[in-house]
């Protein structure tokens, strides 16, 4: 396997709340910018954001250009009973799965809620970087993610990751897509 490229971005951080609070507009514009969404998403968007920032093992990770724009950001919570994500999840990996299953997954896990890099500096190893910074900092036994199925970048990175299916071709209710659920033992370990 090659090596992961080396991040050409000046500075990665771990972001609190209030910080992420202070670059809301910057990182929701990133969001949307990443995922190609019309404008009006980042309004809607921004309190399910900071609502999430208020849940346990809620963690943030940032990087930076050189002009100290944001160029990437990645966060996730401990994932936990009640969550509508969790609900969703642990409903589809029972039907298909079944219990025993989803409660391997599901007992102790990280949800990656959100992880998007600006157009500009994608493919320079600043999303690997930012998941495994991210991850480091968590006591979870799993991480598990959605994505929309590929083929994609997201995916790529993900399968460099080690990450396996949980869920394909699942349908979260409100959204036509079909998504993939993916998921790994934690701690990350580099898989070069
Ligand atoms: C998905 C996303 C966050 C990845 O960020 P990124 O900075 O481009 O990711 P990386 O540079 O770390 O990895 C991406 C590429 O490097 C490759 N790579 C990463 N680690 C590698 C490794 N160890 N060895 C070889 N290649 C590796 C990946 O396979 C991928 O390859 P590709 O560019 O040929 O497709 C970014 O592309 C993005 O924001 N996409 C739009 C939003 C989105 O889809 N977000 C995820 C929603 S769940």
């Amino acid at each position: 396997m090659t090596a992961a490229p080396e991040p050409r971005v000046a500075r990665f951080a771990e972001l609190s709340g209030d910080e992420l609070r202070s670059r809301l507009r910057d990182a929701l514009t990133l969001y949307v910018t990443a995922m190609n969404y019309p404008k009006g998403t980042a309004e809607q968007r921004a309190p399910m954001w900071l609502a999430h920032m208020l849940r346990i093992g809620w963690r943030c990770v940032a990087a930076f250009d050189t002009d100290d724009r944001m160029a990437g950001i990645a966060y996730g919570y401990q994932g936990a009973p009640g969550q509508w994500w969790h609900e969703q999840v642990k409903r589809g990996v029972t039907e298909r799965h079944g219990l025993d299953v989803a409660e391997r997954w599901m007992d102790d896990y990280f949800e990656l809620t959100e992880l998007h890099v600006r157009p500009d500096t994608q493919g320079q190893g600043i999303g690997g970087e930012l998941v495994r910074r991210l991850v480091a900092g968590t006591p979870n036994a799993h991480v598990l993610l959605s994505t929309p199925e590929g083929p994609s970048r997201a995916w790529n990175l993900y399968r460099k990751l080690s990450f396996t299916d949980v869920l394909r071709d699942y349908q979260f209710a409100g959204d036509p897509r079909p998504f993939g659920v993916l998921g790994r033992a934690l701690p990350l370990t580099d898989p070069n």
